[in-house]
């Protein structure tokens, strides 16, 4: 499906065999959100996004899963984006993006937590637009982002 040249991870269609690795890095950036309380909260939707969803999964060769995206490819609606700590700044999150993008043939559109610093700041580098908000953000609100 894609494979960066430099850093040898490549993208590809989710199976079964991934979930365990998945859940690992989903359970894992979801401890490091304070603001989200207790992580398992959030298993249902991302198990009904595995079962329903478009799901990519970005896997290096020696590291396995490091990091994966849920897309809804009737609406380009992006549910899920994690990438594993050790591997971010590496690509991976903009590699996931542009392959959906590609497979959706449009436009995509993701909720982007308030307190989520980090991944405001990826988006902002990758050129997407904040397309609706509620000012001034308060902690718990989520922005409406939609790629270039
Ligand atoms: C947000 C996230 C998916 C980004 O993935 P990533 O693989 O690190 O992103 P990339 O390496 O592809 O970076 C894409 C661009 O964003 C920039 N970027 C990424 N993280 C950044 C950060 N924390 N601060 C500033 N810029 C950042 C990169 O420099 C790159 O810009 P460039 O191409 O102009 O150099 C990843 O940090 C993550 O999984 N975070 C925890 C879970 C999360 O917040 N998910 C999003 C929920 S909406």
């Amino acid at each position: 499906m894609y494979t960066h040249a430099g850093a040898g991870w490549s993208i590809r269609a989710f199976t079964r065999n991934d979930r365990i690795a998945c859940l690992r890095i989903f359970r894992d950036c979801l401890r490091a959100f304070p603001w989200r309380g207790d992580w398992q909260g959030y298993l249902p939707v991302l198990q009904n996004a595995f079962a329903n969803a478009r799901v990519l999964v970005a896997e290096e060769p020696s590291a396995g899963v490091i990091g994966f995206l849920t897309l809804n490819m009737t609406t380009g609606y992006v549910d899920h984006l994690f990438v594993h700590a050790d591997w971010r700044l590496c690509g991976v999150g903009r590699g996931l993006l542009d392959v959906a993008q590609s497979e959706a043939g449009k436009s995509l559109t993701l909720d982007v937590d308030a307190q989520n610093i980090g991944a405001r700041k990826a988006y902002e580098h990758m050129g997407w637009q904040v397309v609706a908000d509620a000012r001034p953000l308060r902690p718990g609100q989520q922005v409406r982002l939609i790629s270039p």
